[in-house]
């Protein structure tokens, strides 16, 4: 019996809400696996659950989840058509930012997800997500203010892929500079999928 892409990504997603790898799960109250299209040619990449997704177990539902619904649908999709992940499944405390020894423990979950979706675009959000799927491609990484609002054209995990990196949306509630240049990459991202044909799945 062949499993459906769905399937295989649900039972990825049951062996994370029960994953016991590193301290995270001992303080989190839900890992979160991500959610979405299992086809969706697009991926977001956060860096790992805040408070309000440690709650209900969802990505991105909290502040910024706010504003990265409204940049998706400014690029003609909704949250149900695209996934939306992070790197680290669980919430580290207090939202510090997750350690390497969690996220190199947690992160082939993430490289499960991808390998079953086969996305065409991996959009990564801020510092983490960016330096772990630039590693993952070989790519020199600066820091995401160098390297955002770019399209690399590259392959990770045997896929050839493109990654477009921009600032994490949480970024966007305290600054309105944050706030204008990520609006105007998700401009610049509109564009690119219109060009690549890159379309509702
Ligand atoms: N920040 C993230 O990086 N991911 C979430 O899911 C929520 C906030």
């Amino acid at each position: 019996m062949t499993l459906s892409i769905k399937e295989r990504l649900d039972a990825v997603a049951a062996e994370i809400v029960v994953c016991p790898k590193c301290r995270l799960s001992k303080t989190r109250k839900n890992a979160v696996p991500g959610e979405g299209n299992p086809e969706s040619l697009i991926v977001f990449i956060g860096e790992a659950p805040g408070y309000w997704e440690d709650v209900k177990g969802k990505p991105f539902v909290g502040a910024a989840g706010k504003f990265l619904t409204i940049l998706i649908g400014e690029i003609g999709f909704s949250r149900s058509d695209v996934f939306i992940t992070n790197i680290v499944k669980c919430r580290p405390p207090r939202n510090r930012e997750p350690l390497p020894d969690e996220i190199e423990t947690c992160t082939p979950y993430l490289n499960r997800q991808f390998k079953l979706i086969q996305p065409k675009i991996i959009v990564t959000l801020g510092n983490n997500s960016t330096a772990y799927v630039f590693s993952k491609a070989n790519l020199f990484f600066s820091g995401i203010t160098q390297a955002r609002g770019k399209f690399y054209e590259t392959s990770i995990l045997g896929m050839n892929i493109v990654i477009f990196p921009t600032f994490h949306p949480a970024a966007a509630l305290y600054s309105a500079k944050y706030k204008e240049q990520i609006t105007r990459d998700f401009q610049l991202l509109r564009g690119e999928l219109a060009k690549r044909e890159i379309v509702k799945s």
